[in-house]
């Protein structure tokens, strides 16, 4: 049967919620039990059976990572019952599988779906990457800028200066620099140890989080991920992939990437109307974690349309055995 290229996001939307409600509930019993691989396997596995269900032909653009090392929603992998619109789909089942094993904050679990081809396939390498929230001008802030040029000029175009500025950065000793200069500005900044999906997103509510930029390297396949988020929040995001040796040259290479110094846009990562949903595993800033009682397993999902702008929090609520 050909593949449809009819995109319908709205109706597609909730079986969306329910794809990443179903990875985050499944990590429950594993929350706090320091046992990373665990957490991520029940998140895969539930993810990927809620995810067959969806009538859509996807393909995983962003996933586990490549088939040989991925049993599971590996790059490439077809998902969906395959009577549907041709999708690509960019997830992360369990993004903080470290914040999970120790009942750290905003572990959540992640999927997003555009049509297809309209994602960039990013390869598993470090990418450098620049955001901030929605109401700037174009390219206020640039990765060609320093730290303290991007602080100076966000707190210009923000109204106050450097001391009003809070910056979010992965907490590694590669950007032990990058904290120093941020710091010498008098900026003050959120250090998170994971989870830099969520660290991004924080800057698109700025007045909820404190955040306002979020810089420094991290994963590619989730700075795609941030990108589909900052799409339907409204934000900027700028990406530029980074290696450190020709294995991660040949991945990106492999991936159809020709140019290595690009800087991508938000719009170049994420080229077409997305949908986007996240569901907190453990408490967050943007979403609460799983909460369970007796009986009952409650999830909340942030459901969003770039298409609309709109944002959806839900709360799934349901009696466990
Ligand atoms: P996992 O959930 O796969 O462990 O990834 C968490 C994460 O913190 C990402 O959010 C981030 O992009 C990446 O790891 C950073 O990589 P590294 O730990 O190598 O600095």
């Amino acid at each position: 049967m050909p593949v449809s290229t009819d995109f319908n996001d709205r109706a597609l939307s909730l079986g969306l919620a329910r794809v990443s409600e179903a990875a985050a509930i499944a990590c429950a019993p594993l929350i706090g039990r320091g046992n990373e691989k665990a957490a991520d396997q029940a998140a895969v596995d539930a993810m990927r059976r809620q995810l067959n269900k969806l009538d859509i032909a996807g393909v995983v653009v962003i996933g586990e990572g490549e088939r040989d090392e991925a049993p599971m929603l590996f790059i490439g992998e077809e998902v969906g019952t395959g009577n549907g619109p041709g999708v690509d789909i960019a997830l992360d089942p369990l993004e903080g599988t470290t914040l999970t094993a120790k009942d750290m904050p905003n572990a959540l679990a992640v999927i997003a779906m555009g049509p297809r081809g309209s994602m960039l396939h990013a390869p598993d390498v470090y990418m450098d990457k620049l955001a901030i929230g929605p109401g700037y001008a174009a390219g206020v802030v640039t990765l060609d800028m320093s730290p303290s040029e991007r602080v100076a000029a966000l707190a210009a175009a923000k109204g106050c200066d450097a001391t009003g500025i809070m910056v979010c950065v992965l907490e590694r000793p590669r950007h032990e620099q990058i904290i120093e200069e941020i710091r010498s500005t008098g900026a003050a900044i959120r250090l998170i140890t994971d989870g830099d999906v969520a660290g991004v997103m924080h800057c698109a509510e700025p007045t909820k989080t404190g955040v306002d930029m979020y810089m420094g390297s991290g994963g590619a396949p989730e700075g795609v991920l941030a990108a589909a988020a900052l799409k339907c929040m409204g934000g900027q995001i700028l990406g530029r992939l980074t290696f450190r040796n020709d294995d991660e040259r040949g991945r990106a290479a492999k991936a159809g990437i020709t140019d290595f110094d690009r800087v991508y846009t938000r719009d170049e990562m994420v080229t077409e109307d997305v949908i986007f949903a996240a569901t907190g595993v453990t408490d967050g800033n943007l979403v609460p974690g799983i909460k369970r009682e007796v009986g009952f397993i409650t999830a909340e999902t942030i459901l969003m349309r770039s298409k609309t702008g709109s944002v959806r929090r839900m709360q799934y609520r349901n009696p466990v055995g």
